[in-house]
């Protein structure tokens, strides 16, 4: 009997030993400072647009509702189409 259990442990052993490695995927980096591309590239054009008039918005200081009506306004006065429009919205509503 303690033969047996122990060449079950052994076979056990050898199995454990062989078996390849299945190396984890390595977790996607998810902390706040980083942007997306998309909101990346908003907030670059949002910056660059945007205070050539008066300083940067907080993003924060305006609702996703308040902004339409804002960038609607801004758009008219930074000139920009409204694809970037939409950028610069998905930035300041992120
Ligand atoms: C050509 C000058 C000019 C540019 C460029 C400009 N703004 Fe303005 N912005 C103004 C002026 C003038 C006001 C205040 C009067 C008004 O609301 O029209 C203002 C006001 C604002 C306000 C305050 C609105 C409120 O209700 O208190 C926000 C927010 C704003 N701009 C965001 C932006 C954003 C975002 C952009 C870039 C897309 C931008 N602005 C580009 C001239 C500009």
């Amino acid at each position: 009997m303690k033969i047996k259990l122990f060449s079950i442990a052994f076979i056990l052993a050898v199995f454990y030993a062989c078996s390849p490695k299945i190396s984890q995927p390595e977790a996607p980096i998810t902390t706040e400072a980083v942007l997306s591309p998309e909101l990346a590239q908003g907030k670059i054009l949002y910056e660059n647009n945007c205070a050539k008039c008066h300083d940067l918005f907080n993003p924060k200081s305006f609702s996703a509702e308040q902004w339409i009506p804002i960038m609607l306004n801004m758009q008219k006065k930074a000139k920009i189409s409204d694809e970037e429009r939409e950028i610069i919205y998905a930035y300041l509503i992120k």
